[in-house]
């Protein structure tokens, strides 16, 4: 994970100038949203009844600022320092204008950097606000989602041992990324972006079965959406800096909504 987490903060200040990272975190909001309309129907309410949500690398904060104003808090956390101060800036800039709904972010949102793999990492936060040692037991969420991150973690149970300790009982997990469908899966990424990537996308039946031997209950993993993306004609053909727009050739990609409850 060290050389993908450098990988990521040194990516950090210009990811958001990639258009599809927003396009793919439009899609995984909405597949949330359906799988979830009680979000949709009580948006009125989220900063009173809302849930609490944990997201696992969180990145820039370009699936976070969406959920946001559907939910009562987001625990926004990312391995990588450089995306963890992307979106503090975000937070920060918002904070700066004045309204309602950008000092409800900045209430609502905390980012967090650390490899999560304990759900009592004292960088979470207390279960008791107002409890500052580490010995408090840590919060308990409603909802766990991540967001093009299980193609960058090695181990699948060791992660879903943890998101299972972070929920609530009955709380739910919803994670998304694009899903191993065969060989060609590995084109998703440019040769030279294969720092960090563990797996060429998420093997749908593995996952679930991963996730019920975590615990998990009425486990769903299954595409909900495609994506477009413009991939190299040839493996390196990008290495020498020449643009992607040049010569394009583009694929379509399948992307997993991976759904389980905790009992
Ligand atoms: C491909 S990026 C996706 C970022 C964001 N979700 C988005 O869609 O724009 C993957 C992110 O996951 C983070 N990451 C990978 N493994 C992680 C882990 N075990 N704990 C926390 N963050 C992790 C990386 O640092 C990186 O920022």
């Amino acid at each position: 994970m060290s050389a993908g987490n450098e990988r990521f903060s040194a990516e950090a200040a210009a990811w958001d100038s990639n258009p599809d990272v927003h396009r793919a975190s439009e899609s995984a909001l909405q597949a949330i949203l359906q799988h979830r309309p009680d979000l949709v129907e009580d948006k009125d309410n989220a900063s009173t009844n809302g849930l609490d949500v944990l997201e696992i690398g969180c990145g820039t904060g370009l699936l976070t600022l969406r959920l946001a104003p559907y939910v009562r808090s987001i625990v926004a956390v990312d391995a990588a320092q450089g995306m963890i101060d992307a979106l503090k800036q975000k937070l920060a800039k918002a904070g700066e204008e004045d309204g309602n709904e950008s000092n409800r972010l900045q209430d609502s949102v905390k980012p967090v950097c650390v490899l999560l793999e304990d759900p009592e990492d004292p960088a979470l936060p207390p279960s008791d606000p107002s409890d500052t040692s580490p010995a408090c037991p840590r919060r308990r969420f409603d909802l766990a989602i991540s967001h093009l991150v299980l193609h960058h973690i090695p181990d699948h149970p060791a992660l879903l041992k943890t998101l299972f300790g972070c929920l609530k009982s009955g709380g739910q997990l919803a994670l998304t990324d694009f899903e191993n469908f065969g060989p060609q899966a590995r084109r998703f990424h440019a040769e030279r972006r294969m720092d960090g990537v563990e797996f060429h996308g998420i093997e749908a039946a593995l996952f679930a079965e991963q996730m019920r031997a975590a615990g998990f209950v009425d486990v769903l993993v299954k595409p909900e959406w495609e994506m477009e993306k413009a991939v190299e004609r040839f493996p390196g053909e990008w290495n020498t800096g020449k643009p992607k727009d040049v010569g394009l050739e583009t694929m379509q990609f399948p992307f997993l909504l991976c759904r389980g409850t905790k009992p």
